[in-house]
């Protein structure tokens, strides 16, 4: 037996046994004639002594102990002398009568530590003894305790997990497929799903009813820190429900995990915010309301008094940060410079305090009087210390965006984004289309399966970019966890969405011909919803991105650098694929 105890479970009622302990050298300690070895494992970390007194041949070997040598201990357990209350097994050390190397390290490139003195970049290249860090163990524990839960939840009402395939054929939904040459049949290629919509709709033409797949899904597409190449969803399907149905169960799943996994207590129904509103209010499809600062629209309030900026803008949005009109000079430049940036693209910011007379001053105050500005303190709902933000453009949706961006840089200054509250909300009634500037058409938002909403089903021929969809996303702090919707299950509905999208019928038929074909084989009504189990696990961990809670994710190019891959292939595979590799001028 390599060990009878593990690293983290002695404690003082231990004293007096004898145990047999297996793991990593943290560090070792000598002084004077003894010496003290940490060991440590998955479990924790416990204290061994040896002692020159006791026996100075194993002594001597303790003190050739590098640090992640793997060794085996056995010895008596005894009460420390001085105790140590931040561990666990602190109240205990192992005196030790045997030690055995099991397999000596070299030096590891950054301290295993809590706080490790490695890089980004450097971690990343040795995943593996990344892995070996408690912030990090610890986030792939909660993974695994969430798939648990996940798992127990959904079987208890009745799920199947059923998987499906990972070489399909490419069916674009938005992003870039990641395509697999196919030696046998040369030239051609399958793709990695982007997520299995269309297969668990073909389950539920199977009668499978109520399925389920903690399941990975691959997009090609631009990363960020909520973003992966390849992430897991848990992916659900129902048949004969609708919304609501779908909503309450997953609603009831979300309450579950909460509970089980944070400890926390959901008992209210989450918000329900169509999608108009949230656009409106907060200038974006995922709100994070764990703070106000609603926009407030000020056209008539600041339009037409000769500043040219306002007089010209299709926009003015502002939002009141409460308390806030301390901000200095400085402060509000850095803001003004924060809205500025390319990524944001805002021309510039205007601001008004409320001063502890009521009075309001502003960075525009030669075009208005002080009527006026009272006037914008009111319609802002503003009080004496409070600090108004405008931001003005010609293109409402996008200033709305500019606004999205200055609210979320206000709560993070002033504190507002506290990572142990949660805000939960589902964005209901989602537009069926979006137009596309690139493609120059209309895209759908959600995905070409989505139900229309049955009393817009008539504007699909006059007016379709007011078609709403019965879609819905659930929004927590900021961040869509998951998102799904009502499909359509009747053929000459989904050939019609089809054809809005700009395909024509033989390329409908050619890509999704065998989902329309089954819907003519008796399709129960049907739908369901994914969650992003990534962004899931990163929000209970409090993490800033979802990487840290993947064992092996990729870098922002999209690059394993322990793997280093991609790369490219030798002549041999090439050929057998039937591949020539020719370089395009750009
Ligand atoms: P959607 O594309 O909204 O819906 O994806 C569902 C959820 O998956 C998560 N997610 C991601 N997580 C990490 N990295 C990514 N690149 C990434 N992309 C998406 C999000 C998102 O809410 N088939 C539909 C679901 C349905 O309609 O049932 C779908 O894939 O949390």
């Amino acid at each position: 037996m390599y060990r009878t105890k593990t690293c983290g479970e002695l404690r003082l009622a231990d004293a007096g046994s004898t145990v047999t302990i297996a793991g990593w050298v943290q560090k070792t300690r000598k002084m004077g004639g003894m010496t003290f070895v940490d060991l440590r494992d998955r479990y924790g970390i416990t204290q061994v002594v040896f002692d020159n007194d006791h026996n100075s041949a194993l002594t001597e070997a303790a003190n050739h102990l590098g640090r992640e040598y793997v060794v085996q201990i056995s010895g008596k357990v005894a009460e420390r002398t001085a105790k140590n209350p931040s561990l666990p097994t602190g109240d205990i050390e192992i005196i030790a009568d045997e030690l055995k190397v099991l397999n000596p390290s070299e030096v590891p490139p950054f301290t295993i530590e809590d706080e490790s003195d490695g890089g980004d970049d450097l971690r990343m290249r040795y995943r593996y003894l990344d892995l070996r860090r408690n912030p990090v163990r610890r986030n792939l524990e909660l993974r695994h305790r969430m798939t648990m839960e996940v798992r127990r939840y959904l079987d208890s009402k009745g799920f199947l997990e059923i998987e499906t395939p990972m070489l399909v054929g490419s069916t674009p939904e938005g992003a870039r497929d990641f395509v697999v040459p196919s030696r046998m049949n040369p030239g051609q290629f399958y793709a990695l799903p982007q997520s299995p919509q269309t297969l668990k709709q073909l389950l539920m033409v199977s009668g499978m009813d109520r399925y389920f797949q903690i399941v990975k899904c691959f997009r090609d597409e631009d990363l960020r820190a909520d973003r992966q190449p390849e992430f897991t969803q848990i992916d659900c399907e129902m048949s004969f429900v609708e919304q609501n149905d779908i909503i309450e169960l997953f609603e009831g799943m979300a309450k579950h995990l909460f509970k089980e996994i944070r400890g926390i207590e959901l008992t209210e129904p989450f918000l329900r915010m169509p999608w108009a509103d949230a656009m409106k209010y907060y200038g974006s499809d995922k709100p994070d309301l764990r703070f106000g600062m609603r926009f407030v629209e000020l056209m008539d309030v600041l339009k037409g008094y000769g500043f040219s900026v306002f007089d010209n803008a299709a926009y003015i949005g502002g939002i009141c940060a409460t308390g806030a009109a301390s901000y200095t000079r400085k402060q509000l430049d850095a803001l003004t410079e924060y809205v500025k940036r390319p990524q944001i693209g805002a021309k510039g910011m205007v601001y008004a305090r409320v001063e502890a007379d009521g009075k309001v001053k502003s960075s525009v105050d030669k075009f208005y009087t002080q009527e006026q500005l009272q006037e914008l303190k009111k319609a802002m709902d503003a009080n004496p210390g409070d600090l108004i933000l405008i931001l003005s453009g010609d293109d409402a949706m996008k200033t709305r965006k500019q606004l999205c961006e200055l609210r979320l840089e206000m709560g993070r200054q002033l504190g507002l984004r506290d990572k142990n509250q949660f805000a939960c909300l589902w964005v209901v009634d989602f537009p069926m289309f979006e137009w596309s500037d690139e493609e120059q058409r209309l895209m759908a938002m959600h995905h070409p399966f989505t139900h229309p909403k049955d009393e817009d089903i008539p504007l699909l021929d006059t007016k379709p970019e007011e078609v709403r969809a019965d879609a819905y996303d659930m929004v927590i702090n900021g961040v869509e966890v998951g998102g799904g919707s009502i499909r359509i299950h009747n053929s000459e509905l989904q050939a019609k969405m089809f054809e809005i999208l700009g395909f024509t019928p033989e390329k409908a038929q050619e890509q999704f011909g065998f989902l329309m074909n089954a819907f003519k084989f008796g399709a129960p009504p049907h739908g369901g919803l994914a969650y992003g189990l990534d962004r899931w696990v990163s929000l209970f961990a409090g993490l800033d991105s979802i990487r840290d809670c993947i064992a092996f994710p990729k870098n922002n190019s999209g690059r394993d650098v322990m793997l280093d891959a991609p790369a490219r292939l030798d002549q041999k595979q090439l050929d057998e694929l039937n591949l020539e590799i020719v370089e395009l001028k750009k």
